[in-house]
């Protein structure tokens, strides 16, 4: 398979073999003509402060159509942490309620529920053979848990969770869903207008930066949910007002979750790293991260490593992970070999996107197999 986008088309990535998205992106080329536009704009006073903000409307649109929901719904946070831990701060709990989330999260999602009172229970639901699974976390659900909060991916294991699944089985229940779309956005398809709050880093599939974390909140979830950050951003307010009210009004979504300025230079990378996703389409994308990760999959098999991440078509996703003994020294190893993956303990992820290709994953088996 050929690259959809050229490795060409990022800083860095001559003769590399880079399998690391799932860590952090390669940066993209055209990024420097952003930089220089925001750049001329920033420095020209407050005529042109506008017209950064319409980049960031213009951002806002793109993300909509990314995760085919309304504009007005997504919020720029500073980054994936936030949208969980709003969501943990803000719903007002009793003694009795829980939460479910899988026993491997990653730790923004497994512990943004640490603040809350004894009385309030956290269910874990454990891996099987490093297989979670829809079944298992819809088991988990009673009539007290207030919220269900997954990531769409892995980030340990790569496994794609059915987040249209996990809806559908909380429907007609007050559970929210919370996703952390982290490890899908830019990669597999978010249906995030099935859930009711969905968030994700900007840095590693949807090629920007640090800085920002687009978030998806539901009416739903915007109302059951207290306010807690205010600032000049969100608030009805006169910036030069003389008049000091006890209350302001707040404004609507999405200001309502950017009580100051959004990380404006993140967004506008973001922007235009949407645009090159969107050329491609997710569709084409999605099938071939998938089906490169099949190819990577079948050839650790081949190759008897342990491979923990699911084979199945949907249950795949960019990232494709073994267990390795040290992975940090087999990852240093492979970067002497110009193949870039990463690895944490206890294994190794292989994060295969957009700019990669067949040779990628031939170059990457063929030193595993010398190291063997
Ligand atoms: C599932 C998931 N969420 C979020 C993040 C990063 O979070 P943040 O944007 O809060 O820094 C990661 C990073 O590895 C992740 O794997």
């Amino acid at each position: 398979m050929e690259p959809l986008l050229s490795p060409s088309e990022f800083v860095g990535l001559d003769n590399i073999t880079h399998l690391c998205s799932g860590g952090e992106a390669p940066w993209l080329a055209g990024q420097s003509r952003i930089y220089n536009e925001f750049a001329a704009l920033t420095s020209g006073g407050q005529a042109t402060r506008a017209q950064l903000y319409e980049r960031v409307e213009s951002c806002r649109g793109r993300m909509s159509e990314l995760w085919g929901v309304r504009a007005e719904r997504i919020a720029f946070l500073p980054h994936a942490a936030e949208g969980i831990n709003w969501l943990a701060r803000g719903l007002r709990w009793h003694a009795g309620d829980n939460v479910v989330t899988t026993g491997i999260e990653f730790p923004s999602v497994g512990y943004a529920w640490q603040q809350l009172d004894a009385g309030v229970e956290v269910r874990r639901v454990p891996a099987n053979r490093w297989v979670v699974g829809e079944s298992a976390l819809l088991g988990a659900c009673d009539q007290r848990t207030r919220v269900l909060a997954v990531s769409q991916v892995s980030f340990l294991t790569g496994e794609c969770l059915d987040v249209e699944r996990l809806a559908a089985g909380l429907e007609g229940t007050d559970t929210l869903l919370a996703i952390d779309a982290t490890h899908a956005s830019g990669v597999v398809r978010v249906p995030a207008q099935c859930t009711d709050l969905c968030v994700s880093s900007a840095y590693k599939w949807m090629l920007a930066t640090h800085g920002t974390a687009p978030c998806y909140v539901s009416e739903r979830a915007e109302t059951s949910v207290a306010d807690s950050c205010f600032g000049w951003r969100n608030l009805e307010t006169p910036l030069s007002g003389v008049a000091a009210p006890e209350r302001l009004p707040l404004r609507p979504m999405p200001f309502k979750l950017e009580p100051g300025n959004p990380a404006v230079l993140s967004i506008l990378f973001l922007g235009y790293a949407l645009d090159v996703l969107l050329e491609i389409g997710m569709r084409s994308i999605e099938n071939h991260a998938r089906t490169l990760a099949l190819t990577v999959n079948e050839g650790l098999q081949q190759l008897g490593l342990a491979v923990i991440s699911p084979d199945g078509e949907t249950q795949r996703s960019g990232n494709t992970c073994f267990l390795a003994s040290d992975p940090a020294a087999l990852r240093d190893h492979l970067a002497t070999e110009r193949i870039l993956v990463w690895g944490d303990h206890p294994r190794i992820r292989v994060s295969t996107h957009l700019y990669n290709s067949s040779h990628d994953v031939d170059r990457l088996l063929g030193v595993l197999a010398a190291n063997c």
